[in-house]
């Protein structure tokens, strides 16, 4: 039989990026080799680092060739000289929008509870997944300033919703939520009673497309009264849908209920093209080259990443000794506080790997 080669590009990026990748692919390494998967790596020096230098950003050149590869693995683009939302719409938005990732996918999930902020909350109480939409609503970029600069000025920012962008959003999640196979619960995180444009038809879109999933519970929660029930009742959660600007930030409250930045992983989905994995915190400029961030969300987005090239047990395994990692031996998930450094946190990884 003719084994798959799968064809990684690596983003590095900024800041502490190339230090968390460094060891995702260590423990990607270790599981190929546990697992027998064949593998290429290229890197691509996407970064602010790189814009400072060259006035560079991803163009349609960079996309057709990343369009070759199996998948994307990044670590962080972010740089305190660079002008916010410059490498934001120039790097990880394009990406994003031009390979058409249109799910962004981010298990919440507490390893140990020690590890989180909420009080008697164990590990079986935070484990839900948000599918965030990722190709719309205010990401979209539409708007306009009125008479810039006055007293009368006026900033219009739109959300653009599709029949079709929403569809696909929701028919993913409640696939997904099937898949998943927990508590076959799918809650629509929205705005009904204010956003009655956006979210009616979200709610329209979510009720019908429910009627193709008669096994899968639906409810629906405002997302101000989500970030309530993740403080006090994350375990209501299994699968939440939202839009773009919602799902980020709930996420970021997400990952603290997991136990912060240092273990949060997402993968940008288009499945049926080429996705990329990302950990979810920044690039930290202020840790870098200190060897002391935490690279357990960038090793767990490589354990997404063969999940969702159907390694499924190589990426299981990689979670698995992440778990055994966190459970065992690191003393905090913050950087500078594991009671190990970040190459030792990726080699305790690897070791652990069964
Ligand atoms: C994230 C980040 C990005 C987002 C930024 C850096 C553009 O916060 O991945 O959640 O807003 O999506
Ligand atoms: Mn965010």
């Amino acid at each position: 039989m003719n084994q798959k080669e799968y064809k990684i590009a690596v983003i590095p990026g900024d800041g502490t990026g190339p230090e968390v990748v460094a060891e995702g692919l260590k423990v990607l390494k270790k599981a190929a080799e546990k697992y027998g998967l064949k593998y290429e790596t290229k890197i691509f020096d996407f970064s602010g680092e790189r814009y400072l230098k060259a006035a560079k950003l991803v163009d349609d050149a960079d996309i057709n060739e990343l369009k070759k590869y199996s998948a994307i693995y990044l670590g962080a683009v972010g740089h305190p000289e660079v002008k916010p939302g410059i490498l934001e719409a120039g790097v990880l938005l394009k990406l994003r929008f031009a390979l058409d990732q249109y799910i962004n996918l981010r298990p919440v999930k507490l390893y140990n509870s020690e590890f989180c902020p909420l009080k008697d909350k164990k590990p079986a109480d935070i484990d839900f997944v948000v599918v965030r939409e990722n190709s719309e609503g205010l990401y979209k970029g539409m708007g306009e300033f009125k008479d810039k600069g006055t007293k009368e000025e006026v900033a219009a920012q739109i959300s653009y919703n599709t029949r079709r962008g929403v569809e696909r959003c929701i028919r993913y999640a409640f696939e997904y939520t099937r898949k998943r196979n927990m508590r076959k619960k799918l809650t629509l995180c929205g705005k009904t009673n204010v956003l009655t444009y956006a979210w009616d038809l979200w709610q329209r879109t979510f009720n019908e497309v429910a009627k193709d999933y008669p096994d899968i519970a639906t409810d629906y929660a405002h997302v101000d009264a989500t970030t309530m029930w993740f403080v006090k009742n994350p375990e209501w959660f299994d699968v939440i849908v939202t839009d773009n600007m919602f799902g980020d930030i709930i996420t970021d409250l997400g990952a603290m209920i997991q136990g912060g930045m240092g273990i949060a992983a997402g993968g940008n989905i288009n499945p049926q093209g080429v996705s990329m994995f990302e950990p979810i915190g920044g690039s930290a400029p202020k840790y870098t080259g200190k060897n002391v961030i935490n690279p357990l969300a960038a090793i767990c987005a490589a354990g997404m990443m063969l999940e969702n090239l159907g390694e499924v047990k190589a990426g299981k395994a990689i979670e698995d000794a992440v778990i055994e990692v966190v459970q065992t031996k690191l003393k905090s998930l913050a950087a500078g506080k594991m009671g190990y450094s970040t190459t030792e946190v990726g080699d305790l990884v690897a070791a652990n790997l069964k």
